[in-house]
């Protein structure tokens, strides 16, 4: 295989993309977020359009311009961006899953804007799991035996014990999606930011390569990996 040989193999596919961080309600006027900005999704998604791919974008909070010449769709909590993946994969024969999902959210929402009481006690905030996105979309490729390539992210850090490899190795087989995307994070690389260094970890091969570069560069390159894997599976 030379290098070129995926560039052709997204041409009329259907890539579904999430990007952007997920807002877990509180009250009406108050959430928990993150620092997602979605420009890597949003790049991912350019890129893909400009590999000749159908693109559907699904937004969470994004904090740039969205793309033109891709169908978008707009969501905020994790709940409503699992409603619109798992409906939007059906149809796609490529799934980017580089939303920043919250892993919890408030147990319950308050219908008024919270007051601060005068004299009880500070409020407490109770948190319960949201949904696995990610799994559910590789359980539904299985239950609908969709030929579908899906890809994960993961942004990580290291410990004493465990490189960020170990834990995206990890993270990649708990996952069970096709590719993952590693972004090593510290308090000011990646978010918010335009340079970026990633590594994709495939489960098929114990190969990994890496690009650094723009998040339009490093979009370019996950894209043509993905291609190339489309490509193989014919
Ligand atoms: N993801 C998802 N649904 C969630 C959480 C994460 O679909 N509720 C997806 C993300 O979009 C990403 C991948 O799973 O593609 C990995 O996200 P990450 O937060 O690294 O994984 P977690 O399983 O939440 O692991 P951790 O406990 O390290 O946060
Ligand atoms: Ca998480």
């Amino acid at each position: 295989h030379s290098s070129s040989d995926g560039d052709d193999a997204l041409r009329g596919r259907r890539v579904l993309v999430t990007a952007g961080g997920t807002r877990e309600a509180l009250d009406p006027v108050r959430f928990l977020g993150n620092r997602s900005s979605g420009k890597q999704g949003v790049a991912l998604a350019r890129a893909a359009r400009d590999a000749g791919a159908h693109v559907h974008l699904i937004a969470a909070h994004v904090e740039t311009e969205l793309p033109s010449g891709v169908d978008i769709t707009r969501v905020s909590s994790a709940r409503e961006l699992q409603d619109a993946t798992l409906a939007a994969a059906r149809e796609a024969d490529v799934v980017i899953m580089a939303a920043a999902v919250a892993d919890y959210r408030p147990d319950t929402v308050g219908e008024h804007k919270m007051k601060k009481s005068e004299d009880g006690a500070d409020p407490v905030i109770r948190l319960v799991r949201n949904p696995d996105i990610l799994r559910a979309v590789v359980a539904q490729r299985a239950e609908r035996s969709l030929e579908q390539l899906i890809v994960g992210f993961a942004a990580e850090t290291g410990d004493a014990e465990h490189s960020v490899l170990d834990f995206a190795r990890a993270k990649l087989a708990r996952k069970g999606c096709d590719l993952l995307v590693l972004n090593e994070v510290g308090t000011d690389k990646v978010f918010g930011h335009d340079d970026t260094e990633v590594t994709v970890l495939s489960a098929r091969s114990s190969e990994d390569r890496g690009a650094r570069g723009t998040k339009d560069e490093v979009a370019r390159f996950v894209v043509q990996r993905i291609a190339e894997d489309v490509r193989t599976d014919g």
